[in-house]
């Protein structure tokens, strides 16, 4: 198949018109990588090339591509209620898929509010949060707290929350009064596998926030479980329970943001249950609905809901916030045709059990020379090369060599993430790391 007949079908011969997102424009333009089809566990290039999907596309396609089921559900919605106001008005599938999301929520997590996108729900968290202190009489507390190498989206909001250079270093108007903890890299736990042993002090950075500025100024703490986006950095042990502790201590909101880690990529629903510490917020969005239809989601605890609800007069509306697309329908019977493959198929068991295998493949990775570090949980890893000397340029070469001997897999920096669907076998597994093998041995 050559790149003609794909995008004739769409009247177009140039590639010019769309300027595409986080990716060299330029670069791209002239050597164009066009997927024409997806199904299972791979996609097609428009040269006819089969890639395998080692990153489930962005985190998100955890139930494989080209689910019929979802097709179906979106299709039988759009014919039935193509679309019906956001505001003031319900139809039936938002209400389904919020008590679907609450089931398999920790207690007491039993609100859902819908976005487009994880960052949506970032700002749409942020938003939260302010109006629940303003609700409970604690509008000072004006400071929000977020981590070196966070990635929480591209709005300001996220802008404001985020730890990656790149991300934010061209932009810069962004929320003020936001300090960041420290990292949890650290080079003596390269190669450590799981939670390491090591670095839960990293949290008491959150003490001294607090013993700076006041706790009673401290707004919301913002955490990845999981820093996904900057390659996979796994908490240390007793790293979450300790900002736990310290937010419970200064009435400080605990956000986890599990855009990534949500639905089941710890083997867990999320990574809240996987690790066992209850944050008080969580935003998802990714698989939620399979990568099919955009959609995001923000989980509140039942003290925030109704705090925040309870706060205004019967009859107001009590949050002055929303989207013409919170839970389009579309999105909504998206959403619900995944949670019954999930079930059906017991997916988030499946990555569970997949998980060692997973995790031994990549660690078995470790004697190639180029490799810096590797790390990972349940069915993330990252894989981190030594830089060439500019940081990142040979993560962007990476990419596109893998993808020509086919693998999709998603570089940050100079770290490739591996993140397969919960359907993969471990055939799938070995062919990642075949290919992993193959490529860069040659560097
Ligand atoms: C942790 C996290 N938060 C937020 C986002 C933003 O999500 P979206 O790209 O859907 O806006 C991402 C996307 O990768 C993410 O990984």
């Amino acid at each position: 198949m050559n790149l003609a007949e794909p995008l004739q079908k769409f009247a177009t011969n140039s590639l010019e018109a769309h300027w595409m997102p986080f990716s060299g424009n330029r670069d791209f333009k002239a050597n164009p990588r066009i997927v024409v089809k997806s199904k299972g566990m791979y996609l097609w290039d428009h040269k006819g090339g089969k890639i395998l999907d080692g990153t489930s596309s962005l985190f998100n396609v955890a139930a494989g591509h080209g689910r019929s089921e979802i097709a179906k559900a979106v299709h039988a919605q759009m014919l039935q209620n193509d679309y019906s106001p956001a505001f003031q008005v319900g139809h039936p599938g938002s209400f389904a898929l919020a008590a679907k999301v609450s089931q398999i929520l920790p207690e007491p997590f039993n609100h859902v509010f819908f976005t487009n996108s994880g960052s949506e729900a970032i700002d749409t968290a942020l938003k939260m949060v302010m109006a629940y202190h303003r609700a409970r009489g604690q509008a000072q507390r004006i400071r929000f707290v977020s981590r070196e190498r966070a990635y929480h989206g591209v709005n300001i909001g996220g802008v404001s929350l985020s730890g990656m250079v790149k991300n934010r270093e061209a932009f810069p108007v962004t929320m003020p009064n936001i300090v960041m903890l420290r990292h949890t890299f650290d080079a003596d736990r390269r190669f450590e596998r799981g939670q390491s042993e090591r670095g839960a002090e990293l949290a008491d950075d959150l003490q001294r926030f607090v013993e700076t500025y006041g706790g009673a100024t401290i707004a919301a703490v913002f955490v990845e479980p999981v820093a996904g986006s900057t390659g996979a950095l796994v908490p240390p042990k007793g790293y979450l329970e300790r900002l736990r502790a310290i937010c419970d201590a200064n009435g400080i909101v605990l956000v986890f943001d599990e855009v990534i880690t949500g639905f089941g990529r710890l083997g867990k629903p999320f990574a809240a249950q996987a690790y066992g510490v209850m944050p008080d917020i969580i935003t998802m969005a990714k698989a939620l609905t399979n990568g099919a239809i955009p959609m995001g989601a923000v989980a509140a605890c039942d003290e925030i809901y109704e705090t925040v609800t309870n706060a205004a007069p019967e009859n107001a509306i009590e949050f002055f916030h929303g989207y013409t697309y919170s839970a389009h329908p579309a999105a909504c019977a998206a959403g619900l045709a995944t949670f019954d493959i999930f079930e059906r198929e017991g997916l988030f068991e499946k990555a569970a059990v997949l998980s060692d295998y997973f995790l031994d493949a990549v660690w078995s990775l470790k004697d190639i020379e180029c490799i810096y570090d590797l790390r990972g949980d349940g069915l993330i890893a990252g894989i981190e090369v030594h830089h060439d000397g500019e940081p990142g340029r040979r993560g962007q070469e990476l990419q596109k060599r893998f993808f020509w001997e086919g693998l999709h897999v998603k570089f940050t920096g100079d770290t490739g993430i591996l993140a397969p669907p919960f359907i993969a076998e471990r055939t799938h597994v070995d062919e990642m790391i075949d290919i992993m093998r193959r490529v860069l041995t040659t560097l």
